[in-house]
């Protein structure tokens, strides 16, 4: 019998099942999404100190989110399912009168509502304007299960729940570059006000203090201005980059704005290492921080 040449096929099935798996493997890392994050909230959530219990709930995963059908038009974020908060609710990091802050601070608004919608830690994560399934109505009570929850809202007290008072919160709803941009404030030739920031303008500030290329860009996109700063160098916006979001200021229309989205991808294990946080841009080494600032 001639085991040598099995032998040999089996190896060289082997190597393909190898190879398979290496190709299977890299190609999951690069798509690695949503389901194995916090934001699963969903029966079939793994990575999460928060999910419906697996007994009741729903194994749907962007319904906590999103809705196809009957969303929430007040919300300036794709199909938003939930209701927003009202923007009177929060103290506004300006009050704390810091002496350095230039930049003029809008009440909260944006993307950043509707990340405070379970964030702020006073709505119920399976508050939804339209349930799973027909209809808009939830089927049944959900249990939810998991340490840093109570009765499906994030527990007090814990450093995810961000609380009502953003005093102690990285500024939000802030114009960007420190008082936004002067001159015609809306083209890309405007200048920061501040010139610590990645910036545009006839003196462009293109590269990070820790080297790397970043360019501030805005387009229009359906009549809309929109803002961004481009890191992976291909021009579009794109989720490695740092998104503005456009707000109208008193200093500037439909400008740029710092919001939650501009550090997080609410979809995305981070860049990091560690795969926390939902960063668009690594913490190591602070680069998150120097994506902005020129420090
Ligand atoms: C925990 C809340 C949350 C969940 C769960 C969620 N999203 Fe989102 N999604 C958001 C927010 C917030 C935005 C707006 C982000 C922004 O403006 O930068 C968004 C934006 C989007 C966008 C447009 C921008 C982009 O990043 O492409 C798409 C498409 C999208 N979501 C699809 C999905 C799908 C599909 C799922 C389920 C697999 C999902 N989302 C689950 C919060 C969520
Ligand atoms: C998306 C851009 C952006 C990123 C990323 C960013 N910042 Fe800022 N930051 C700003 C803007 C804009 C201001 C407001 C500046 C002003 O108006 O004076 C600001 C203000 C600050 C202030 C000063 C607040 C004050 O009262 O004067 C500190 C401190 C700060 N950021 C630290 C950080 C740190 C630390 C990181 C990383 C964890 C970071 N920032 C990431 C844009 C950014
Ligand atoms: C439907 C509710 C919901 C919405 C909306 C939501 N989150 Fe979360 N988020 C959660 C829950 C639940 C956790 C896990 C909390 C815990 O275990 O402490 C979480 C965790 C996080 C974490 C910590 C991740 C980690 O690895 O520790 C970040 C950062 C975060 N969310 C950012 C955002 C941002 C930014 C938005 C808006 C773009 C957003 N979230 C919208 C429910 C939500
Ligand atoms: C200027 C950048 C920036 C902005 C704007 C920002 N974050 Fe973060 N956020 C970070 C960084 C950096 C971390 C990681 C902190 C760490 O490593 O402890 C973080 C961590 C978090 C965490 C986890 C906290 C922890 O220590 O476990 C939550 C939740 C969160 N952010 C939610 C939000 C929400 C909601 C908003 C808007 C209201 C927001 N973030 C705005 C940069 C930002």
């Amino acid at each position: 019998m001639n085991t040598g040449k099995l032998g040999s096929k089996v190896l060289r099935w082997l190597g393909f099942a190898a190879a398979g798996l290496l190709f299977a493997a890299s190609a999951q890392a690069a798509v690695s999404g949503i389901t194995t994050t916090k934001h699963n909230l969903s029966t079939t959530g793994t990575g999460s100190g928060t999910r419906v219990n697996s007994n009741s709930g729903t194994d749907q995963i962007c319904v906590f989110c999103h809705t196809p059908h009957g969303s929430n038009t007040t919300a300036a974020v794709p199909l938003w399912n939930k209701t927003i908060p009202t923007t009177a609710v929060f103290t506004s990091y300006a009050t704390l009168q810091t002496s350095s802050l230039n930049g003029e601070m809008l009440a909260v608004g944006s993307v950043s509502q509707a990340c405070l919608s379970c964030h702020d830690g006073t709505q119920a994560m399976d508050n939804m304007m339209n349930a799973p399934g027909a209809g808009t109505a939830q089927t049944g009570t959900w249990n939810w299960t998991g340490a840093n929850q109570t009765g499906g809202l994030l527990k007090a007290g814990i450093i995810t729940n961000i609380g009502e008072d953003l005093r102690n919160d990285h500024p939000i709803g802030i114009q960007y570059c420190g008082g936004g941009l002067t001159g015609s404030g809306t083209t890309v030739s405007g200048t920061c006000a501040d010139g610590d920031f990645i910036n545009a303008g006839t003196v462009p500030i293109s590269t990070t203090s820790d080297g790397r290329t970043a360019t501030f860009k805005t387009a229009t996109i359906n009549n809309n201005k929109v803002f961004w700063i481009d890191l992976d160098g291909n021009s579009t916006r794109g989720k490695a980059d740092i998104n503005l979001y456009t707000r109208s200021f008193t200093g500037g229309a439909n400008t740029p704005s710092v919001e939650c989205g501009s550090c997080h991808d609410p979809h995305v294990a981070s860049k990091d290492q560690d795969n926390i946080m939902f960063m668009r841009v690594t913490t190591a080494g602070s680069k998150i921080c120097l994506s902005c600032h020129v420090k």
